[in-house]
């Protein structure tokens, strides 16, 4: 054998296999290397000693190369593995779609937060509501002519499972009338009144329904943030006061509300309010308030009495108001049809995620 093809062989081993099978073939137990050794024994002395020094020399010398030509392969493998599997950080990746508040929560967290830092406590109510606390106990009877202005999605149950509106404490209220999807957030004011002694200041935000013919300006659902502060003492400049604080929360220090005396049936006086918008130099009607009309607090007493509860709002004043928030931000950003809230229109919402 010769050192020179052995090492030549080992060089051009292109795998791991191929180079093992060069190990085999002269290291191996008939390897090239193992025979020639074992022939040793048939030379003369000087000659076997001589020959058996180069042959352990070879052997060294393959066992070297063997091992270097191996992790020689190794490294290699290695290499091509690592870029075979290797991350182009360079490509643009993948996109993964976040969700985003819809322009109706924008606006109201935007409204709840300057309630809260006036002292308010945020409060919901049912959307399926009961006639007497939609409209009766609002002082709006059923022969009242005001109950136009809500034109009502009147609720009837039918199947086997009875259904109750509760009341604030959980009692049914069926026998007081029938159930309406709520019109307004008003009804909230005599829930809270009913559960709760003054002084006390909630704004209630929900949804609303109108049986309406949907178009650019008139939905069915929508949304209100009703207010309501009743204490000792509580009179209309609280009121303004408010309403221009919300203004200068909305708009900046320049906002200010202008009220109109108008009609609804559960205030006196009552009134409709705009704001004050210094950046386009424009008035926007939002909603209506008033003094809470000593109807509401005679009703609330009564329904107290009826439970065995005291009458606590003999002596009371109050204001309410209430305010679209779609209407908010319809103003605001020139939304022109308010269809486009609620027709997850991604186009449309992902204009305003803040
Ligand atoms: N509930 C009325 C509506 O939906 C709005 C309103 C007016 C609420 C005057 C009030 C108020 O609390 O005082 O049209």
């Amino acid at each position: 054998m010769e050192l020179s093809a052995a090492l030549e062989e080992i060089e051009k081993a292109e795998n791991l296999e191929a180079l093992q099978g060069v190990k085999v073939r002269y290291l191996g137990r008939n390897g090239l290397l193992t025979q020639a050794m074992k022939t040793l024994g048939q030379l003369p002395l000087e000659e076997r000693r001589e020959r058996g020094r180069v042959l352990n020399e070879w052997k060294g010398t393959i066992e070297k190369a063997l091992e270097e030509r191996e992790a020689a392969l190794r490294a290699r493998a290695l290499e091509e593995r690592l870029s075979r599997e290797s991350v182009d950080v360079t490509l643009p990746g993948y996109a993964f779609p976040s969700g985003g508040l819809h322009l109706t929560s924008l606006i109201l967290g935007e409204l709840l937060r300057i309630f809260r830092r006036l002292g308010f406590s945020v409060v919901e109510g049912p959307e399926v509501e009961s006639e007497y606390f939609n409209f009766d106990a609002l002082n709006m009877p059923e022969w009242h002519p005001a109950r136009d202005m809500q034109d009502t999605f009147w609720v009837e149950f039918r199947g086997p499972t009875p259904f109750t509106i509760q009341g604030p404490f959980g009692e049914s209220v069926n026998h007081r009338g029938g159930a309406v999807l709520r019109t307004h957030t008003s009804g909230m004011q005599i829930r809270y009144m009913i559960a709760h002694t003054p002084p006390f200041r909630i704004v209630v935000p929900g949804r609303v329904f109108r049986y309406e013919e949907t178009d650019a300006s008139h939905e069915a659902m929508f949304h209100q943030l009703e207010g309501l502060v009743v204490g000792q003492g509580i009179t209309m400049a609280d009121l303004k006061g408010a309403i221009e604080e919300l203004a200068r929360g909305l708009f900046g220090k320049e906002g200010k509300a202008r009220f109109q005396p108008t009609f609804f049936p559960f205030v006196e006086p009552g009134v409709q309010f705009a704001m004050w918008w210094p950046e386009r130099g424009k008035w926007l009607e939002l909603g209506g308030a008033g003094m809470v009309h000593p109807y509401l607090f005679r009703a609330v007493d009564d329904y107290r009495e009826e439970r065995g509860l005291p009458r606590v709002y003999e002596g009371m004043t109050g204001w309410a108001f209430g305010m679209g928030v779609e209407r908010l931000a319809i103003l605001r950003y020139g939304i022109p049809d308010i269809r486009y809230f609620y027709q997850n229109r991604l186009s449309f919402l992902r204009q305003f995620r803040g």
